[in-house]
């Protein structure tokens, strides 16, 4: 298993981390406050994916109102290049991005809409930017929150297995008053599911950021350091 295809991210600091990148066919999460990176790194993974030896495409479910294209465009311009390839604007075709505003509609997206593009697609990666943001209605009941997420994610666990791919979702932090430490958002009845768990946070030294690995099977607990500029994650 160590040995296995990963989802590089075309960063060499954190694949060098993370022994080559992001695993398939399993719930990895990323992690951090606002504005650290979160997105940026995952608009990075939705074109790295297109690179062989994977060469597959992304669907990109987005909580937010409006999808960063022109950014992804622009990353679609300089990612490939560290993967040995020129850029083209024809990547952003592969990444097929979804609204979803609750658990309502991320639902119809997992057991519907994804189910069938499969059919007709080879989507590689999943991107849920973010789940935070999907259960973060206070109209939800503790319980069916619960239930939500479980069958949330038996079904991404369910499509990452049997098609293969990466899958990754991107949480907030909470403050806990009763702790001097924030952690993910969403508890234990999402904790559950998550194999591989990743921070971004700020250095100290400005603009430099931190990738941190929390909890991954076959990797230490380590961090490094990297950088977002226009033409993405180094
Ligand atoms: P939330 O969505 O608010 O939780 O934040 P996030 O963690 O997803 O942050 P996001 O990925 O949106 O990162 C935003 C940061 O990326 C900005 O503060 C910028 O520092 C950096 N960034 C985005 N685009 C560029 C760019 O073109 N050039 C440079 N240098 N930095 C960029």
């Amino acid at each position: 298993i160590e040995d296995c295809l990963r989802l590089r991210t075309g960063c060499a600091q954190i694949d060098d981390l993370t022994r080559g990148g992001f695993r398939f066919k399993m719930i990895n999460e990323v992690y951090g406050e606002a504005g650290v990176g979160k997105t940026q790194l995952c608009l990075q993974l939705a074109v790295a994916v297109q690179m062989p030896p994977i060469s597959g495409a992304a669907f990109y479910v987005c909580t937010d109102k409006s999808f960063p294209a022109n950014r992804l465009l622009e990353l679609s311009l300089s990612v490939p290049s560290a993967f040995g390839l020129s850029g083209d604007e024809s990547l952003m075709d592969k990444v097929f991005v979804e609204h979803s505003m609750d658990f309502i509609a991320l639902r119809r997206l997992l057991f519907v809409k994804l189910p069938k593009l499969l059919e007709n697609v080879r989507i590689s990666l999943v991107v849920i930017d973010s789940i935070a943001a999907i259960f973060r209605s206070e109209d939800i009941k503790y319980l069916e929150r619960s239930k939500e997420i479980d069958d949330i994610c038996r079904q991404l666990n369910h499509l990452a297995r049997t098609h293969n791919l990466v899958v990754v979702c991107v949480n907030q932090v909470t403050d806990d008053p009763n702790s001097d430490t924030s952690g993910p958002s969403l508890g234990n009845a999402w904790a559950n599911y998550v194999v591989c768990r990743f921070l971004i946070e700020r250095d100290w030294t400005n603009g430099i950021r931190r990738f941190r690995v929390v909890n991954a099977p076959y990797l230490k607990p380590d961090a490094c350091r990297f950088i977002i500029t226009q033409s993405g994650l180094h």
